[in-house]
């Protein structure tokens, strides 16, 4: 039986420790919880912000809407051969939990991914990607419930438009509810090392296990613990620029980070760029951008959205008086009345 509470805080439930009151609340264990979450809330005529790990969130102090808080759990198999296999796990699985799990199993393709935070069901939202690996390429597909038809979906992972950070889910937030997600595991490892120092750091042990290890290591080594620095990850999506400006920023900064898109674009990296304008282990006030890693916003002391706001956007003119980039944010930023802001207002 579903239960709706009112006026509940969701700072425990949020990686950046935002203080944000939530007029609506409900936790969703089942199919039917979320159907009837749903009724609940057209005919209260509330928007539903879903939460899920709430590690790529920026939330408003006052929230005026239904949040239905994902928990659904389970995971089962559902089609094995001699070479792959295809495994169901609920969206309120815990996603590192899941990878180590996979990886116990051997069943192999997410131990790049190991680490990150938050739910599986978040992780087709913004296509979750990590040291060469991005998750969609080992998504088969992601049951759904679709709010336009009423029904629940099975969408194909080329149904799904992922790209860097981005997917359908992110581009329909309000018609997609994530319940389950199919991945397309391989009983044989095939070893993605090419990402920056994780071939030196993998060595002569290469084995699926070993890459996860390094990849925590990694992790641990340069992002801050989330337990101890509040923080939602890269708090920036790294810029993907034309030839032309890349051609004219390479000749004044030779040492910018660039990797090249098959479109002929070229990603850069906003660490780098942070770190060139003076904001690694720089606060404004209470937050502040992390010491090891420039891309990552930290909550130091009882932050709210408006703290986190000003820092954010005195970094974003930073970047752009040097380098002429605008940084868009990558959390998803709600407004009081539960849906969600755009960035390009900012700019
Ligand atoms: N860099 C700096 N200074 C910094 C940070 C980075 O100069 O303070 C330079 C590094 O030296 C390197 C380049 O920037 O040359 C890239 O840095 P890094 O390898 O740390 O990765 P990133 O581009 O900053 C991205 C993802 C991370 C992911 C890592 C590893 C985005 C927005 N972020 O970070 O994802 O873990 O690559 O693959 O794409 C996340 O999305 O929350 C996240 C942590």
């Amino acid at each position: 039986m579903l239960e709706i509470q009112n006026q509940v805080q969701l700072q425990a439930f949020n990686s950046l420790k935002l203080s944000a009151i939530a007029s609506h609340y409900c936790k969703i264990y089942s199919h039917s919880d979320l159907i009837a979450a749903l009724a609940f809330a057209d005919q209260s005529q509330l928007n539903c912000v879903i939460l899920s790990g709430g590690s790529n969130v920026l939330l408003p102090e006052q929230l005026n809407a239904l949040v239905l808080h994902m928990q659904i759990q389970g995971i089962s198999v559902v089609e094995e051969t001699a070479e792959s296999v295809i495994i169901d796990v609920a969206a309120g699985e815990n996603w590192h939990q899941f990878v180590m799990y996979s990886t116990d199993k051997q069943w192999y393709g997410l131990q790049n991914l190991a680490l990150i935070p938050g739910l599986v069901g978040a992780s087709p939202v913004q296509n979750i990607g990590a040291y060469g690996v991005e998750v969609g390429e080992f998504i088969a597909s992601v049951y759904v419930y679709d709010r336009f038809t009423q029904t629940f979906v099975h969408l194909m992972a080329n149904e799904c438009d992922f790209s860097y950070r981005n997917s359908i889910f992110k581009q329909n937030p309000t018609r997609y509810v994530i319940v389950s997600v199919r991945f397309k595991l391989y009983k044989t490892p095939s070893l993605k090392l090419a990402y920056g120092d994780l071939k030196t750091a993998v060595g002569e042990e290469k084995t699926a296990e070993n890459l996860q290890q390094q990849v925590i290591n990694i992790r641990r080594s340069k992002l801050p613990d989330p337990a101890q620095y509040p923080n939602a990850g890269s708090f920036f999506k790294n810029p993907i620029i034309t030839s032309t400006q890349y051609q004219q920023l390479i000749v004044q900064f030779p040492n910018m980070p660039n990797y090249l898109q098959a479109n002929g674009y070229v990603k850069v990296a906003a660490g780098w760029l942070i770190e060139q304008a003076g904001w690694k282990g720089r606060k404004h006030g209470v937050v502040g951008m992390f010491e090891r890693q420039a891309l990552v916003l930290v909550n130091y002391d009882q932050a709210g959205l408006h703290d986190v706001q000003q820092t954010y956007t005195l970094v974003q003119q930073a970047v752009q008086q040097q380098f002429a980039i605008w940084l868009e944010p990558e959390p998803v930023r709600f407004l009081d009345n539960g849906t969600i802001a755009s960035y390009i207002d900012n700019s």
